[in-house]
């Protein structure tokens, strides 16, 4: 047992065999319990110990903008929580849940626009911030990091996760898990973290939201597990479950995900909760009959908490006593649900201080991190002449900003915030009047083009428009089956460009779009996510240069939506794309992406040169020079992918082994540095266990996976 984990430390052992010796099966199926707030609360059912966790959400859409749930308060948690304590047979206290997905009151970017920084150092700030504030308002326990890979960017719920990539999804995992966490758990600043959803969610066939998943184990493992892995390592305190059902198990009843890879081989500790009535929807799925089967699969399988189905709280105890369910069963789950509230301090320090919100909510540091997290996170996917900055000595002085988010506030979100408030936001349209130096002139015109505004354009010198995808066409429940901006959009980006007015596109979005069309019509192209509170200001500050971008792809950008799924991590077929009529291409679409997986330019240029690979033992040091040869001190992030050149599985064309951010000055040079293992080089085997196989790889260092200094070794 690792005693370094606050989850299986001997005193929580303890205490939690002393309380299970204690608990009725009623008590104990009551822990296993999670349900809705309603007004009036279920106060009988606290007191009974029906109750072991509330989920502080009115439906399963709140996220999506579509029911928004009231505000939480210490208060309202704490009036509970003494019913709980004070009044419950064992005084067992609950554990409040709620989705902190991207920030509490202080709104980050969308975690997409988080994964774009690749500063997991940043990320893990944000985490720490959304769990300060969160924690202030009562909360506990938050439903994130989500960490699913998504390849296929029709599924709307790529932008609340990590990417297509599963090295830089698990930095980020472990990133957002000690954000959250801390190394103490107790500490009243910190939330238990939940991976979710767990796994190969988002590999749903056709990005069909809900979709059944169908790929291999060896992909699961290597591509979709690989964030979880991390978070596990990390220490997380709760996993979820997915919705969907993985090769013809959904995950809710799946004991080899659930039992044998979760808790077996890596060796989880803490407990696992259903996705929003999974449990329930195993009946609907098909593979239990009603809900007390569905019970009895669900617990069986490895989930311990059923999150508002009534399944387990309505089914249980009959379960057991008829036979049909081990008693041993509902104990194990018990106990790791027990083991988190304990190392989550809850028994010591049940309430929170109704004071603390004031004080640490959207304080202007937690602002000024959003902004910090917002600059990090816009890509700069095009910068014509160096357009960009706006240079107060440069062509363009009068600047109309308009399009259909130039004013939009709580648009700025993104998905899956529920305690962002609009009026904590200035637009884009406003903070680049509020920060435009002289002699800019900036005109912000109205949302929807008409004659007047094509009148006004006669006499500007740049258009900057701000388009994209509303929040809520993004996230869950938001699958699309075409990624071009609406024909509106589509439209007015032509009539600007036939009018002759040169465009600073700046697209609001919660997945890569296919917008090849208005990338050559635009002279610049800022592809800045949904950029959270703050990115009115960031926006501002990259167009005038008090910023500069650094932000880098996460997800490949297709140039059409008949070409999803696209990613960089392929493997090679026998007739690899070529321009010839035999290759695995589509015949009406040029070869590869619209822009590749790490992309993203910056004010300034970099050079790379002078490639080493030194070989000590089974270590491999890989070394490249960096120099900034622009003008404008700048962040550079280094990236090294390599292939495994041959192998007894196919092995992907690239694989994202390592980054780092350099700060360089103009003229500077810096080494990146990377080293690489065998553990790094580790795959799935044609037995679906890890196997490392020794042989000569190629890597690359350079700026984005299509690019690169090429060298090779032998390992
Ligand atoms: C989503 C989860 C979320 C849960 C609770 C579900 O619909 O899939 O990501 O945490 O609702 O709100």
């Amino acid at each position: 047992m690792n005693t370094s984990n606050p989850l299986s430390h001997p005193q929580v052992e303890q205490r939690v065999n002393e309380l299970l010796a204690r608990m009725t099966l009623e008590e104990k199926v009551g822990q296993m319990n999670q349900e809705l707030p309603l007004a009036p609360p279920q106060l009988d059912a606290v007191r009974a110990g029906r109750i072991g966790s509330f989920i502080t959400e009115v439906s399963a859409l709140a996220g999506a903008g579509v029911d928004p749930s009231p505000a939480v308060r210490a208060e309202i948690c704490n009036d509970l929580q003494r019913v709980a304590v004070t009044e419950s047979r064992l005084g067992i206290p609950l554990l409040f849940g709620r989705d902190v997905i991207h920030g509490y009151r202080t709104i980050f970017p969308i975690p997409l626009g988080m994964a774009a920084t690749w500063n997991p150092e940043r990320v893990e700030q944000a985490a720490s911030v959304a769990a300060m504030e969160a924690a202030a308002a009562g909360i506990k326990w938050t439903f994130a990091p989500m960490l699913d890979i998504a390849r296929d960017p029709r599924w709307g719920r790529i932008a609340e996760g990590p990417g297509e990539d599963p090295f830089l999804g698990s930095a980020l995992a472990r990133a957002m898990v000690r954000g959250f966490q801390g190394d103490n758990l107790s500490r009243p600043d910190k939330l238990a973290a939940c991976a979710k959803h767990y796994a190969g969610y988002g590999a749903a066939e056709g990005g069909r939201d809900y979709n059944f998943v169908d790929i291999s184990m060896r992909t699961l493992r290597d591509v979709y597990l690989p964030p979880f892995r991390a978070a596990v390592d990390a220490g997380a305190a709760t996993l979820m479950s997915g919705f969907h059902d993985y090769s013809g198990v959904p995950v809710a009843a799946n004991r080899t995900l659930l039992t044998d890879v979760l808790r077996e081989e890596w060796g989880f500790q803490g407990f696992v909760v259903s996705d929003w009535n999974a449990v329930h929807e195993l009946v609907v799925h098909g593979i239990a009959a009603d809900d007390g089967d569905a019970a009895v699969k669900a617990t069986t399988a490895g989930v311990d908490m059923d999150m508002i189905a009534g399944a387990y709280v309505n089914q249980l105890a009959q379960q057991v006593r008829s036979g049909r369910l081990s008693i041993d069963v509902v104990d194990q789950a018990v106990r790791r649900i027990l083991r988190v509230k304990l190392a989550a301090g809850l028994f010591d320090h049940p309430y929170t201080d109704p004071q603390r919100a004031a004080r640490v909510i959207l304080t202007p540091d937690h602002r000024a991190l959003a902004r910090q997290l917002a600059h990090e996170s816009c890509v700069l996917l095009k910068n014509e002449n160096n357009l960009l900055p706006l240079r107060p000595e440069g062509p363009f002085k009068r600047i109309a900003v308009f399009g259909p988010f130039a004013q939009a506030r709580g648009e700025l979100f993104g998905t899956w915030t529920l305690d962002g408030r609009a009026e904590d936001v200035t637009s884009i349209a406003d903070a680049l009047r509020e920060t435009a130096p002289t002699p800019f002139e900036i005109l912000c015109l109205s949302d929807k083009p008409d004659e007047s505004l094509y009148h006004t354009l006669m006499g500007v010198d740049l258009a900057v428009l701000v388009v994209g995808e509303h929040p809520r066409r993004s996230g869950e429940a938001a699958s699309v089956s075409n990624l071009e901006l609406p024909a509106g959009q589509r439209q007015m980006i032509e009539s600007i460009h036939d009018a002759g007015v040169p465009i600073v596109l700046i697209v609001l979005a919660g997945r890569p779009l296919a917008i090849k069309r208005e990338v050559d019509l635009a002279h610049a192209v800022l592809y800045a996510w949904h950029p959270g509170v703050e990115g009115g200001y960031a926006v501002a500050d990259l167009l005038f240069g008090r910023a500069v971008p650094s932000g880098r792809l996460p997800v490949t950008m297709p140039r059409a939506t008949g070409q999803v799924p696209i990613y960089y991590n392929h493997r090679n077929t026998g007739r690899p794309a070529a321009n010839r009529g035999d290759s695995s291409r589509y015949i009406d679409l040029p070869i590869g992406p619209l822009f590749p997986f790490g992309f993203g330019l910056s004010y300034t240029t970099f050079r790379y040169s002078d490639m080493r690979i030194v070989q000590n033992g089974r270590t491999v040091h890989i070394s490249a020079q960096v120099t900034n040869t622009g003008a404008i001190a700048a962040v550079e992030t280094a990236q090294l992918y390599v292939r495994d050149v041959v192998a007894s599985l196919t092995r992907p064309v690239k694989e994202l082994k390592g980054f780092c951010k350099l700060f360089l000055q103009p003229g500077e040079t810096q080494t990146a540095h990377f080293t690489l293992s065998e553990e790094d080089l580790t795959f799935t085997g044609l037995d679906d266990r890890p196997v490392f196989e020794p042989g000569v790889f190629h890597v690359w260092v350079g700026a984005h996976s299509a690019s690169g200094l090429q060298g090779t070794f032998e390992l």
